[in-house]
């Protein structure tokens, strides 16, 4: 049965394929692995960059990167994007506008940043053409507070961006704040006067500046595959629809976001920097960014590398999503040098490994497995093993179908990769090459589309995390939880917490070898915390650990699995201040040190 948010990508395209534009032969066929690394956007049905390229450049690059979070010698830490507003520098109208007059990025080069782009392994760039700061990063008529009237510049790099685009064959998009402008009378969250003084309306806004700049940027700017508006905050329906509308009038092809308001987008935007730990059906979309601001901050030197990179792309693309990161070029227009290399890297490894990403189907685990994370096309899965297990073996719990072959893709062909079945349990040995691997990919082709047991298992060899996210939960409450590390850099988890006497956080799990595990907790908390987990039937340990206000872990003891297969693992947490006490995830990891020697000598 094909995923849900595949089928939408294929009616998307039976729809479009209806409308007239440019056939493309494969336009219904869901393509998949080099098909789409050969896909032009002309020739893709609407959506299908989106739904079956599942990797796209987002570019954050405006007035505020001039300043990359220094103002008058202060630094503010958070979001560069935001630097004008007052939880950040605060900058008055005039002092910011002031701005415009040295921003001259000569080391813009569009080329070179399409070039990056596919280099990485990317299927079209989205890029700021107005954010919350109201600065139009391209040529408008509807606002002279713009990148050629209002600079010495003078030049509208947008037509460069999008004529390299179109000219390298990938897809152009615009991101665009339609709701917030800090600048602009009437604007959301700006003047509610105009320079006379005149009060002005979000009326007054929409229709001055931002309906006219979004006719601009999807009418001046040659096939656009995707509008980004981003947070709609309260804007009045009819307003989105009738930006909607306008892009439907411009671009039928086009894409438009999931925080376009009202669930007008075409998919469902996440939140910032979010990767979901389980499956999501339908189209949508992580946005991330290369290091943790969207914008360039001269500090942020956060980098992800390569192994980051894919590991956070395979497991978005594994869940069913998109995923499009982010670079924030600096004020002169170049590209930070990491940014560029960790994305140059990984598309190396995308090259190499095109099935794994583009037009792959989610994991039919529903959730990534503790070494690693699976992508399926029909009837193979593709294991990206992200944490090499030391002794090369690999092991699959719950799947029921049968294999026919498995091999680890090298960078020049393959090598065959043994497997036995042990219970439900599969275990794959790793060819010894497979060490010095970014990310190892083993095709396992099965006998049919893969069928599995989802039950966590429990690794014989690594760690295993179990979020609370898939316990089921008496006695106690389990909430979605986010929040800003910096101001801008969003974390995402879930918890359990409110625990009452009885209440548990309780995990169906497969145990593949019996034995001891050490158990960590991992949870947030005041003062010291006693907290109890037991085996349904069996051992049940208890201990006291202190506790803080972030997310950390916490070594709880051996707990004992006394034969193999299905057990039940529950955690409580019983005294302390039980109330705000939040967990997050549990942990179990063998304790393979264990001699018989050291047992006897140490036994009483
Ligand atoms: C948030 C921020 C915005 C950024 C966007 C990226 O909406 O407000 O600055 O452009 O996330 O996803």
């Amino acid at each position: 049965m094909m995923p849900l948010h595949k089928l939408s990508a294929c009616l998307i395209a039976l729809v479009s394929a209806l409308l007239p534009h440019p056939a493309g032969a494969q336009e219904m066929d869901k393509l998949w692995g080099e098909s789409v690394v050969k896909l032009r956007p002309e020739d893709a049905s609407k959506g299908q960059l989106f739904a079956d390229g599942n990797y796209a450049m987002f570019i954050h690059w405006g007035l505020y990167s001039l300043l990359g979070n220094k103002v008058d010698g202060k630094t503010y830490y958070g979001i560069g994007e935001w630097i004008m507003e007052k939880r950040m520098a605060g900058i008055p109208i005039p002092e910011y506008k002031e701005l415009a007059k040295r921003f001259n990025p000569s080391r813009f080069d569009a080329q070179a940043i399409v070039q990056i782009a596919k280099d990485a392994g990317m299927k079209y760039i989205v890029i700021t053409a107005k954010h919350h700061d109201g600065f139009a990063m391209y040529h408008s008529k509807a606002d002279p507070f713009n990148i050629v009237d209002a600079t010495p510049y003078g030049r509208d790099p947008m037509k460069e961006l999008s004529a390299a685009c179109k000219e390298a064959g990938i897809g152009f998009g615009f991101y665009y704040s339609h709701n917030q402008d800090w600048i602009f009378p009437g604007g959301g969250n700006g003047p509610q006067t105009d320079e006379n003084g005149k009060p002005a309306t979000f009326d007054d806004y929409f229709r001055n500046k931002c309906l006219p700049q979004v006719e601009e940027i999807t009418s001046q700017y040659g096939p656009i595959e995707l509008v980004w508006f981003d947070t709609p905050g309260k804007m009045p329906k009819k307003y989105v629809e009738q930006l909607i509308g306008v892009v439907r009038k411009n671009q039928p092809k086009a894409f438009v976001s999931g925080r376009a308001g009202h669930g007008l987008g075409d998919y469902q935007s996440l939140g910032d920097m979010e990767v979901p730990i389980e499956n999501i059906d339908g189209l949508w979309e992580t946005v991330d960014t290369t290091n943790d601001s969207w914008a360039y901050a001269w500090y942020d030197n956060n980098w992800k590398t390569p192994r980051e990179i894919l590991r956070r792309l395979i497991s978005t693309v594994a869940r069913g999503g998109t995923y499009m990161l982010n670079i924030g070029p600096y004020g002169d227009g170049s590209v930070p040098k990491h940014a560029a290399d960790s994305l140059r890297g990984s598309g190396e490894w995308i090259k190499r490994h095109p099935a794994v990403i583009y037009g792959a189907d989610p994991s039919p685990w529903g959730h990534a497995l503790p070494w690693g994370d699976v992508t399926v096309r029909d009837n193979k899965l593709f294991l990206s093993v992200f944490d090499r297990p030391t002794d090369g073996k690999l092991h699959l719990p719950g799947l029921k179908t049968e294999i026919r072959s498995a091999r680890w893709l090298t960078a020049s062909g393959s090598e065959p990769v043994t497997h036995q079945r042990d219970g439900t349990w599969t275990c794959l040995t790793l060819p010894p090459g497979t060490l010095n691997a970014l990310v190892p990919v083993i095709e396992v082709t099965l006998a049919a589309p893969p069928e599995v047991d989802r039950t966590f298992g429990i690794d014989p060899k690594g760690p295993t995390e179990l979020d609370v996210h898939f316990a089921s939960v008496t006695g106690a409450t389990r909430n979605g939880k986010r929040w800003m590390e910096k101001f801008g850099e969003w974390k995402h988890t879930f918890e359990v917490t409110a625990w009452k006497a009885d209440g548990a956080a309780t995990w169906e799990v497969d145990v593949l070898r019996p034995g001891h595990y050490r158990v960590d907790l991992t949870y947030t908390g005041e003062k010291r915390l006693v907290w109890r987990v037991a085996v349904e039937g069996g051992q049940a340990i208890q201990n006291q650990q202190n506790s803080s206000s972030i997310y950390q872990s916490f070594p709880i003891g051996w707990l004992e699995f006394t034969t193999p297969g299905r057990h039940r693992v529950s955690v409580a947490c019983i005294d302390g201040n039980t109330a705000n006490a939040s967990l997050k995830a549990l942990r179990l990891t063998p304790v393979t040190d264990i001699s018989p020697a050291s047992d006897t000598a140490s036994s009483r």
